[in-house]
């Protein structure tokens, strides 16, 4: 996920898309660029780190010009380096471009203009945009050619667009990432996101999927993809530019436990060639034939990630018939480490940066097993680390109790599963093609949950006065349960245990009553009455029940009224169903209990130290 601003108008391009760009930061900021028209050139700056250095660059030599499109980035091909980072230029100078989105056929499109004599300066997916602009750009308006450039992308994507051959014009388009149109007085904007443009214009226009906006400082012209002009009517904008960066939500925790349906869509169709279901991870760069030969896995990681992790060992070893150990990062790196050559370690961490994590991949790497890393973050330093990576491109996470990466993390887990079961020929690829499929349904039943926020909020609201809470579950929903536990006390700082429902007869059993609010996953498993016997077992002794349930489940009303719902799904995906309700559990009643949401006490993002 990246920002993107452009200005077409009357005053200084730089410092409109510097403030823009420092209230997209939010969206990405391992690299930060602009590219500004004047005096008939493009002059183009663009910075690695935060947006920090490209301001400092600019304070000390300023850009001046009305027309510019700017850039934050949140890498996904291509490390995070100046060469990297955007507007990305065609090989005259004379077009300039940013983008947010993956563009997926960018590897064959690369070849082909290539072939036709394009030079490249990056390793992105970005710049083959850039390039067929100025391949179809002959005698045509910037928008044409920008039209034509578009119709050979697959994927996603929202461009901003400059030339210095049309100086008193600047074109947007999107498709499948977000982009708005500002409108001012003798001025006019670009943006992903609304923040960029507050402050300057609250008369806002959303380009809907497959649109295109020309600008000009006086006028505006929105258009489909086959050049028709459209009318379309502005939005007056009333948010403050905070309330605009978290679209509305409260939180930044609340938007990004709603992004998770757009996330994993995203992620799998990235991840799957169209047609034939063929799952491709072109970052896991270890080749199949050592993977075929592994003996076991070994998964290191901390909090949530270790929970991803736990999730992952069931999933592997019941698709893969392969012995899979996990551990957190502190242990794994001091204890005697049973693993070599035929060990294939999966270190699972959203920021890349977890010391713990880290050094238990040296540490692994130094008894020669393949490191394959599942990361949010790219570029940082496990994927460094790595021999081979999968990214979650969850975007940047903001709140600091994991949500959005936690699920993407799953998703990696299940679609290497299944990668591996099929080149191990464990898996037949019409057996593979069955469980992506149901892997597919899997947004649109998050969606579902989610539309039923409202009465899950009620629900928490109910139970905010509890002292303590216990979390149970059965099999891949176990480590589930401890992940509720994990979020509940991260952000409302209420003692939480997560257990395994089997285990209550050994000692939780002790801590039931009617002081003691109980969430037990119950959704339809294998395991369901067992799980039931559990809530019976709850309900004699007073304790207050949670049920997370099936859709269609009534038997579950026996042992509590207190029950969310969710659809149906095969059980071994459940857990990226289960995951919503308990973060939402948890937001809720911290939210209720006054606590900082985005920010819990004592908590850092990225655990960088020991
Ligand atoms: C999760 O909500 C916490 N923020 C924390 O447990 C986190 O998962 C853990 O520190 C690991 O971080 P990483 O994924 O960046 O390695």
């Amino acid at each position: 996920m990246c920002g993107i601003v452009g200005y077409i108008g009357k005053r200084n391009a730089q410092e409109i898309l510097l403030t823009g760009l420092a209230r997209l930061e939010y969206r990405g900021y391992d690299s930060a660029g602009v590219a500004i028209l004047k005096a008939k050139s493009i002059n183009l700056i663009k910075k690695k780190g935060k947006l920090r250095v490209l301001i400092d660059a600019l304070n000390a030599h300023p850009l001046g010009g009305g027309l510019g499109i700017g850039h934050t980035r949140w890498a996904t091909h291509g490390a995070p380096n100046q060469i990297n980072a955007h507007p990305h230029i065609d090989c005259k100078s004379e077009i300039a471009v940013v983008h947010n989105g993956i563009i997926e056929n960018y590897a064959e499109l690369k070849r082909e203009l290539t072939k036709e004599g394009h030079e490249f300066k990056s390793e992105t997916d970005t710049e083959v945009v850039v390039h067929l602009i100025e391949k179809f750009y002959d005698g045509i308006p910037l928008e044409e050619a920008t039209r034509k450039a578009l119709a050979k992308l697959e994927g996603s994507f929202a461009v901003g667009v400059i030339s210095k051959k049309e100086p008193e014009k600047l074109v947007g388009a999107r498709q499948g990432s977000p982009l708005i149109v500002g409108l001012g007085e003798k001025e006019n904007f670009l943006a992903s996101d609304i923040p960029a443009v507050l402050g300057s214009t609250k008369d806002v226009v959303f380009l809907e999927e497959r649109e295109m906006a020309v600008l000009s400082k006086d006028s505006y012209r929105i258009m489909d993809f086959n050049g028709t002009t459209l009318s379309k009517k502005p939005n007056r904008i009333n948010w403050s530019v905070e309330q605009a960066q978290k679209q509305g939500y409260k939180h930044f925790m609340l938007k990004e436990i709603n992004e998770q349906p757009g996330i994993i869509e995203k992620f799998l169709s990235a991840r799957i060639k169209k047609g034939a279901n063929k799952i491709i991870f072109e970052e896991q760069t270890i080749p199949e034939e050592r993977i075929k030969k592994i003996k076991n896995i070994s998964i290191v990681a901390c909090g949530t990630a270790y929970h991803a992790g736990l999730v992952g060992r069931y999933a592997l070893e019941s698709l893969c018939n392969i012995s899979v150990s996990v551990d957190v990062s502190s242990e794994f790196r001091y204890k005697k480490l049973l693993i070599g050559k035929d060990t294939l370690v999966i270190a699972i961490s959203q920021s890349g940066e977890t010391a713990d994590t880290l050094a238990g991949v040296k540490e692994a790497k130094r008894l020669g097993a393949p490191i394959l890393s599942i990361c949010n973050v790219l570029g940082s330093t496990l994927t460094r680390q790595s021999d081979g990576v999968i990214y979650t491109h969850a975007g940047p996470e903001i709140g600091v109790a994991s949500t959005k990466a936690y699920t993407a993390q799953l998703a990696a887990l299940y679609l290497f599963s299944l990668y591996l079961a099929g080149i191990k020929n464990i898996l037949s690829p019409k057996e593979v093609n069955k469980y992506v499929e149901e892997l597919r349904k899997i947004a649109a039943q998050q969606k579902e949950i989610l539309k039923n926020q409202s009465g899950i909020a009620k629900l928490a609201r109910r139970h905010s006065h509890f002292g303590s809470f216990l979390y149970l579950g059965r099999s891949i929903n176990f480590p589930s349960a401890l992940e509720g536990a994990l979020k509940l006390k991260e952000v409302s700082y209420i003692p939480a245990e997560g257990y395994a429902a089997g285990e209550m007869k050994h000692g939780p059993i002790a801590l039931i009553d009617e002081y003691r609010a109980v969430v037990c996953i119950t959704c339809e498993s294998s395991v369901y009455e067992k799980m039931f016997s559990n809530l019976q077992e709850i309900r004699a002794r007073k304790g207050k029940i949670i049920a997370v349930a099936s859709q269609g489940d009534k038997k579950i009303k026996e042992q509590t009224q207190e029950v969310i719902y969710i659809p149906k799904c095969i059980e071994i995906f459940s857990p990226l169903l289960v995951a919503i309700p308990l973060q939402l559990i948890a937001y809720h009643i911290a939210v209720k209990r006054d606590c900082d949401v985005d920010q819990p006490r004592n908590l850092a993002k990225s655990v960088t130290v020991e």
